[in-house]
């Protein structure tokens, strides 16, 4: 019996969300895994009548938890986060990850950054021993975009402009455009990450360092590990 990678989605947001306590502020990821973490968590509420502050880190996932009942507030409106759970794209040994496949990295960081604790929930597939190879979201503004996206190819990094089933350039929540790159395989990441965010136009980037503090991954084989 062999659980499919939605399966060990599932199992990881259902561990999560014992984590959980009465009175929690919570922050709620973006992505298909943190979706069932919503559910989940939707779940208990009804189930114990937990009374929680929830605050989101895209319109689609204020969508989704306002649906279940949950509520949600401005990040504005709430005092700072006890935890935030979250998917990533990938997650290293040390905890690092990239975020931003579901091009909600912009407000995934704002929300981490506030936050006591980050927990991310992942599938078994994410977790790598390095993220040297992967791809990288890069959110950016429009004015001028296009002469980034070249000043980016000149230093060696493939990108190509994030577009939507429309071939047309995806938008953020914010606004802004998404240039993926290619994480070069012998770069430093916090080099990496900091050269990005120097560059004239940029507005964040998908590298998550010394952010999350706990990573729960579900496994094929049904268990779930935990690395903190
Ligand atoms: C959203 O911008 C991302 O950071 C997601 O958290 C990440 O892409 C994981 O997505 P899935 O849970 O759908 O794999």
């Amino acid at each position: 019996h062999v659980l499919t990678q939605d399966q060990q989605k599932q199992l990881a947001a259902q561990t999560a969300v014992q984590y959980i306590q009465d009175g929690d502020v919570v922050g709620l990821g973006t992505g298909s895994t943190a979706a069932h973490f919503v559910r989940a968590l939707s779940d208990r509420v009804q189930a114990e009548g937990l009374h929680l502050t929830c605050t989101t880190t895209s319109n689609r996932t204020t969508a989704l938890a306002q649906s279940l009942g949950l509520p949600v507030y401005p990040l504005e409106q709430v005092a700072t986060i006890d935890v935030t759970v979250d998917g990533a794209d990938q997650v290293d040994p040390a905890l690092n990850g990239i975020k931003g496949g579901g091009a909600a990295l912009l407000h995934e960081k704002v929300v981490a950054h506030n936050s006591k604790r980050n927990i991310w929930i992942t599938d078994e597939s994410k977790y790598q021993p390095k993220l040297n190879g992967y791809s990288l979201p890069v959110e950016v503004i429009q004015f001028g975009s296009e002469h980034l996206c070249k000043e980016l190819a000149a230093e060696g990094l493939a990108p190509h402009f994030r577009l939507t089933e429309n071939e047309t350039k995806l938008v953020t929540d914010s606004g802004n455009y998404i240039i993926d790159i290619k994480i070069p395989a012998e770069a430093s990441l916090t080099e990496l990450a900091a050269a990005l965010e120097m560059k004239v136009g940029v507005v964040e980037q998908g590298l998550f360092l010394n952010i999350c503090d706990q990573v729960i991954i579900g496994h094929a084989d049904g268990t779930v590990k935990t690395l903190t």
